[in-house]
């Protein structure tokens, strides 16, 4: 008996402490980095944050997520590359990597004073679990914090490639695209705003109206409209389904009906 339960401690350990393993994946490559290897690796910081989960101030010992990408290589390209940040239960939430260049982002892995991987637990609906082993979060004030995700009982961070991860909806722009900029601005802007409701070419959410095949909403809509509609739907229709944009600049507007006009010239044909 007594055998058993030791096996089933074993067995219970070697599950956590596997668990308690960050995976970097880049480039090909995929590294399994425990606690130690990263505090070998990167300093510790101390940091305070206005935490949206707890709804209140928090102090973290914490990784800062540039430091830890830049150790281990990962190089990325805002106009190409995405982090995709992966939890236990799968939730996968990208990180934008504008978010990187404007927000400072940690990789906490327990609260200030206490042991590795001890955390408050977070009340979510009925169920209280932890964070442990790692969690993403942002110096940042409120209103950047409601755009970012929180994602945590993090276990791996993923670099990837626009285009592959958005075949059919990436701007094939080239280097003597006049807009490329803007377009793929526009695009960014997009996936950040737009695509959980909407698909381009049938690649996104399906909450409202595919965009672009086999009629572009540029070729039906005048410019003019769609800026008014994109900024407020409710304008338009009432019980629109589709959220006013007032945090939109008239700037990342031009950027999105840019991006929209860009996928009218690769339209896939027949689903
Ligand atoms: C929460 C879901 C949701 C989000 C987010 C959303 N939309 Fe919509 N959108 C809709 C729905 C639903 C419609 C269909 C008409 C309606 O309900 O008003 C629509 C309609 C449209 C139309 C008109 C299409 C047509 O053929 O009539 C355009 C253009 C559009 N959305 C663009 C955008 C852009 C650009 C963004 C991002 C800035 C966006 N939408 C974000 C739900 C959404």
């Amino acid at each position: 008996m007594r055998q058993l339960i030791m096996i089933i401690v074993c067995g219970f350990l070697s599950w956590q402490s596997a668990a308690q393993t960050l995976e970097l994946r880049f480039d090909g490559q995929v590294m399994q980095l425990s606690l130690a290897e990263l505090k070998q690796a990167l300093p510790v910081k101390l940091v305070q944050i206005d935490d949206p989960v707890y709804h209140k101030t928090k102090r973290y010992q914490a990784f800062e997520l540039t430091a830890l990408l830049n150790t281990y290589g990962v190089v990325l390209d805002a106009t190409k590359h995405e982090l995709v940040t992966t939890a236990l239960d799968g939730y996968a939430p990208p990180v934008p990597l504008s978010a990187l260049a404007s927000a400072k982002g940690y990789l906490a892995f327990a609260e200030e004073g206490k042991a590795d991987f001890q955390f408050e637990s977070v009340t979510l609906g009925k169920s209280t679990t932890s964070p442990a082993p790692f969690y993403l979060v942002w110096q940042v004030d409120a209103k950047q914090a409601a755009q970012l995700p929180w994602p945590f009982q993090l276990v791996k961070i993923e670099k990837v490639d626009l285009a592959q991860q958005y075949a059919a909806m990436f701007p094939k722009t080239t280097s003597t695209t006049r807009n490329a900029a803007a377009v793929q601005r526009g695009f960014q802007l997009f996936r950040q705003q737009c695509v959980r409701c909407h698909s381009i070419n049938l690649q996104g959410g399906v909450v409202g109206p595919e965009l672009n095949a086999p009629k572009n909403v540029t070729e039906y809509w005048t410019d003019e409209h769609l800026r008014g509609l994109i900024r407020d739907a409710s304008s338009y229709r009432y019980r629109s389904k589709m959220p006013a944009f007032p945090e939109l600049s008239p700037q990342d507007i031009e950027d999105l009906l840019q991006y929209l006009r860009q996928m009218a010239t690769q339209k896939i044909s027949k689903p």
